[in-house]
């Protein structure tokens, strides 16, 4: 058996994974930056990377049980994120596919999301994309994965972070804030805030200034506030989804991102399959975050293709690369 060696490093979490050549994931290992307050320092989360590297490839190999000898490429996500994380995550890719003598394959960590859905069974679907950073409505079409709706300013994540943050709790607010929204007692009245979509497109900074207004008026409880918030922008990713979904004609739907990992936001989803005749697909939790696992899996698909790369000089980051501006010649 041979093996394909996934590495991310595209944010907050460094990771490292190892697939084998049937697109089995043996091992997926990360450790993630995190703060108590303040986000994130690009420098600081580069240097954390650099700390953590050598031991989570040492787990990585471990846990798959694997000879290092049997790697036969390395995948990096070399795009798009935050410069000093790609550049540490690339030199280390560099470092190790030129130690095993073995090719480079750069991902896009967008379209990894994407494509490793099709490890639960999605052939053909439009994919919900709400992470931290990144809001997007993708699917692909006529050779390329095409972004039909996203976020005009906030990326979904980042926006219930920083409602959490105004709220005094702390990072990542996503997963507190699901738990105060469902214990809110009072779910038959809706606050009233704003709702912003237009197409496939949506804005969250107004309602975060509304909330915000509201959190300092004292004039609802957090519960309350995080249960109409939820709603509200559920209700738009759902939305957004569905029109693209109308539009493309498309019968399956994926979530990718953190926010994905919201029960609230599964329920809705499903929901609106039910009712439109498609099928629902989520992955795993450790495959919604950002992970290694899913590079490896593209990274191998690609490999196949012939998308490896042996002069590693050739191999650059492209922090602002976008999802349709990668020629997709592996599918
Ligand atoms: P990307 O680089 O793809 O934009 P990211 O670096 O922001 O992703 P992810 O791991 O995909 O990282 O997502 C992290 C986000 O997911 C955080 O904003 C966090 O609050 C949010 N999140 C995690 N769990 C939940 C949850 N249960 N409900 C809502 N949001 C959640
Ligand atoms: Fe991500």
């Amino acid at each position: 058996m041979k093996y394909v060696l996934g590495i991310e490093s595209t944010a907050h979490t460094f990771g490292v994974a190892v697939v084998d050549e049937n697109g089995e994931i043996l091992s997926n290992e990360k450790d993630s930056y995190t703060t108590e307050s303040g986000g994130m320092i690009p420098i600081e989360v580069r240097k954390h990377h650099a700390e953590v590297g050598d031991e989570v490839y040492g787990n990585a190999i471990e846990k798959a049980g694997i000879d290092e000898k049997d790697i036969i490429a390395v995948a990096l996500s070399n795009a798009p994120g935050l410069a000093p994380c790609l550049l540490e995550g690339m030199a280390f890719a560099k470092k190790v596919a030129s130690r095993l003598e073995v090719p480079l394959v750069p991902v896009n960590h967008c379209i990894a999301h994407l494509e490793i859905g099709s490890s639960v069974g999605a052939k053909d679907p439009v994919m919900l994309y709400a992470s931290g950073a990144n809001t997007q409505v993708i699917a692909y079409e006529a050779g390329k994965y095409r972004v039909f709706g996203e976020t005009l300013d906030l990326g979904v994540g980042n926006f219930i972070d920083t409602f959490a943050r105004f709220a005094g709790l702390g990072f990542p607010g996503g997963p507190k804030i699901q738990k105060l929204a469902e214990a809110c007692k009072n779910k038959e009245e809706l606050i009233e805030l704003p709702y912003s979509i237009k197409g496939m497109d949506v804005a969250f900074s107004g309602l975060q200034t509304k909330l915000k207004n509201f959190l300092d008026k004292g004039e609802y409880s957090i519960e309350e506030l995080s249960y109409s918030m939820q709603e509200h922008v559920f209700g738009m990713l759902v939305e957004a989804a569905e029109r693209a979904l109308a539009h493309t004609g498309k019968k399956e739907l994926l979530l990718g991102g953190g926010v994905a990992c919201n029960s609230r936001l599964q329920e809705m989803c499903r929901i609106m399959c039910e009712e439109r005749g498609c099928k629902l697909f989520v992955p795993d939790f450790s495959l919604l975050v950002d992970n290694a696992g899913m590079i490896g899996y593209l990274g191998l698909k690609m490999f196949k293709a012939g998308l490896g790369e042996k002069d590693l000089d050739k191999i650059d980051i492209v922090p602002r690369e976008r999802t349709d501006d990668v020629e997709v010649s592996w599918r």
